[in-house]
């Protein structure tokens, strides 16, 4: 499976268009800017295109201004315009596959990006699909294409938000699935245009589109998996005095079982791992067998908002004019996307009870973005301080390891009630317990 450098036929000067420029488009329009092919951004929202345009992006993503402010108006260019596909060697697709009411992904983003493709495609060009589709999609496109003459690429895209442009240029695999993988054509161009990671880690996946499609929806879905495992876990901690980070400490030692995703605290969230994980259950639908793990996983991630939000309410009683201090607002820490958030989640729940709110996260954006959701129903503080000031309870919601690092022998001194719910398990429990805090974390 691992693909050797080969014989491959040369394209000079090679132009580029990525289709959509979110939080994949965007870092995948820079990222290839930065290894030097000439790049079109194309997106319909034209505020999108006006703000990157003036330098500015419409995401919170580390080192992705920087790479902006290098090479935009050089080799990467911002337009609405579909015209600038004519001239490409490559388009890549990058727009959203959101959830639909039935759990299914929604492609109605995709296919009408690829009808607006279509019309300026020029002969040989290649139609690479980086946003997450289900299985039969690449076929799909192709078949909408099949006047064109064109070659259609599956290339899931891996990056995590919060570590994109690391991620973009350590990627550890890319995974190209083809119609047909023996055939050069539309190999060598997706080889030549990721010439830039042969010398590096990363390992390339030659496939069938079928393949690709599912390697996303599979990683995704054991990642899940593996969360929900350990928040199960933690249910067990909790009645018989174990510690679940001791337990995922001794786990994570074993290789074969891996030290990442086996924290327990609120479960996943975010724009990937729900629409993800559902996604996958129908795809065994439709095909008339019922995914047992993948659901009870899924099933296991639901209830843990209300079983955190039970164990507040109930220590407080009742929760009406209570202040509560909730340390994070997006799904993860360093993003400003609240897609699918549990720290978002906890917030309904809480004003529901008629308690107040105020919250912090360390990017501005992810604040901006909470102020769109709940306008003035919360308080948005620009500092943790601000945030625990006459506070009855503290929420964790967001991984952040830097709350560890706040002041909170200053703060044991500004919150109205020493009360400490961590839903991520973040915080040094002896440290906090030290200024006289009550410490509650999940599973511990
Ligand atoms: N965000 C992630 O961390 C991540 C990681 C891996 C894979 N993915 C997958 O990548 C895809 C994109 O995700 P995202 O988070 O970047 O989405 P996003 O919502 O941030 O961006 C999508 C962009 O596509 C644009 N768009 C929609 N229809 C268009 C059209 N017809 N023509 C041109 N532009 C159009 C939108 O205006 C938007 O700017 C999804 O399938 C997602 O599941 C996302």
């Amino acid at each position: 499976m691992h693909e050797k450098k080969n014989e491959i036929t040369r394209v000079d000067k090679m132009k580029i268009a990525v289709i959509g420029t979110g939080y994949v488009g965007l870092i995948q329009s820079v990222g290839l800017a930065k290894i030097g092919f000439d790049v079109f951004g194309i997106d319909i929202d034209e505020n999108k295109i006006k703000m990157l345009n003036s330098g500015k992006i419409p995401i919170w993503e580390k080192d992705v201004e920087e790479l902006l402010k290098k090479y935009n108006g050089k080799n990467l260019k911002f337009t609405t315009d579909f015209n600038a596909i004519k001239e490409c060697d490559a388009v890549f697709i990058c727009v959203g596959t959101p959830q639909s009411d039935d759990g299914t992904a929604d492609l109605k983003y995709l296919f009408s990006a690829v009808e607006s493709v279509k019309p300026y495609l020029k002969k040989n060009a290649v139609v690479v699909i980086k946003s997450t589709v289900p299985v039969g999609t690449n076929r799909k496109v192709k078949e909408l294409l099949k006047e064109c003459k064109c070659d259609v690429v599956s290339n899931p895209e891996f990056l995590k938000e919060g570590s994109a442009i690391k991620d973009f240029f350590n990627t550890d695999r890319i995974v190209l699935g083809f119609e047909d993988k023996t055939k050069h054509e539309a190999r060598d161009r997706l080889m030549n245009i990721y010439e830039y990671f042969y010398n590096k880690k990363t390992k390339f996946i030659i496939t069938n589109w079928e393949s690709a499609e599912l390697i996303k929806y599979a990683s995704n879905s054991f990642l899940a998996v593996k969360i929900s495992f350990m928040n199960e876990l933690s249910h067990l901690c909790n009645c018989i005095g174990a510690d679940i980070t001791e337990v995922a400490k001794g786990m994570g030692c074993d290789k074969r079982i891996g030290e990442h995703f086996l924290n327990a605290g609120l479960g996943y969230g975010g724009s990937c791992f729900p629409k993800d994980v559902n996604a996958l259950m129908k795809q065994f639908c439709q095909n008339d067998m019922e995914a047992k793990i993948i659901t009870a996983a899924d099933n296991v991630n639901s209830e843990l908002p209300d079983v955190f939000f039970n164990r507040v309410s109930k220590r407080l009683k009742n929760l009406e004019g209570k202040n509560i201090a909730c340390l994070g607002v997006a799904f993860k820490p360093n993003t400003d996307d609240l897609r699918d958030s549990r720290a978002v989640e906890l917030k309904h729940k809480f004003l529901n009870k008629k308690a107040n709110i105020k919250c912090f996260d360390y990017v501005g954006g992810a604040m901006d973005n909470a102020e769109k959701i709940f306008g003035d129903k919360i308080k948005i503080c620009k500092t943790v301080n601000e945030t625990v000031e006459g506070a009855d309870a503290i929420i964790i919601a967001t991984e952040y390891d830097e709350f560890n690092d706040e002041d909170w022998e200053y703060i044991a001194e500004l919150v109205n009630e020493k009360l400490i719910f961590d839903g991520r398990n973040i915080l040094d429990e002896k440290k906090v317990k030290k200024h006289g805090f009550e410490y509650y974390g999940v599973g511990r």
